[in-house]
């Protein structure tokens, strides 16, 4: 919208340039360039026309395909897009998830490239390195960063219009580094922040307590290690 509002608003005021006026033939182009681009906003060719049902995962591996099983079977979306830096992984993920769809919804799965998740709803990144045995978060955060040098400029530069949804740890450090390498307004880019962190709180009190009302208990507001597992 602001592209179109920014471009017919530029063509408005090269109109009363005097001399562009007596150039006929460049005010035609000009004139046809912005008619041109309105019919492809309107038609949805340009990448920032985003499908409201349509949803990508970037980072196929455990947390990736997890997701992309789970997308399939809410019946939220009816296309999703999966991209691995290992496209043959991303194949197999989009083809062993596609045949669960006979007991959810329609829903077109496929492996894709970034051209493929340009006009997604939501895209959400899982690619990156696993955090080894001896190291901190801290220590995951440069290879991870590199990771992500290599995907959200893709994204971004692509006109990208949806959510983007980041899960690749340390999470809140990847949301900050996502945001500031998409250039994207903050209420677009969310990390997943405590949710898993709260989950895990929840569980471990639930059987502590032999008790299953864990719900009422409010989200965890930073990240910690319960049940010996690193959060
Ligand atoms: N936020 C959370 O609550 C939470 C929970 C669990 C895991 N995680 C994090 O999620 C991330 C993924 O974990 P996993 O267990 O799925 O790891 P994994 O190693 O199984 O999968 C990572 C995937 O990312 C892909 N990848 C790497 N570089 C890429 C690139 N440049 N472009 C596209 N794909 C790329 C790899 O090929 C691999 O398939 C990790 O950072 C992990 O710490 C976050």
């Amino acid at each position: 919208m602001s592209f179109r509002y920014n471009f017919i608003s530029l063509v408005y005021r090269i109109h009363f340039s005097q001399r562009l006026r007596q150039n006929s033939l460049l005010w035609k182009t000009v004139c046809a360039f912005a008619v041109r681009t309105v019919i492809q906003e309107r038609e949805g060719l340009m990448s920032n026309v985003i499908k409201s049902r349509k949803a990508a995962v970037i980072g196929c591996g455990f947390v990736g395909s997890a997701t992309a099983f789970t997308l399939m079977q809410s019946k939220l979306f009816s296309e999703l897009v999966l991209l691995d830096v290992n496209r043959e992984k991303a194949d197999g993920e989009a083809m062993d998830i596609s045949h669960g769809v006979p007991f959810a919804a329609p829903m077109k799965i496929y492996a894709g490239d970034y051209d493929d998740v340009a006009d997604a709803a939501i895209i959400i990144v899982t690619a990156g390195a696993n955090q080894k045995p001896d190291e901190t978060r801290l220590d995951l955060v440069h290879r991870n960063v590199e990771i992500y040098k290599s995907i959200i400029p893709e994204i971004a530069s692509r006109n990208f219009g949806g959510i983007l949804l980041i899960v690749s740890n340390p999470v809140d450090i990847l949301t900050y580094v996502a945001l500031r390498l998409s250039g994207l307004p903050e209420n677009r880019v969310i990390g997943s922040g405590t949710v898993l962190d709260t989950a895990r709180m929840k569980y471990a009190l639930g059987e502590h307590l032999r008790w299953t009302a864990a719900a009422s208990i409010p989200p965890l507001w930073g990240n910690m290690v319960t049940a010996r597992s690193r959060c």
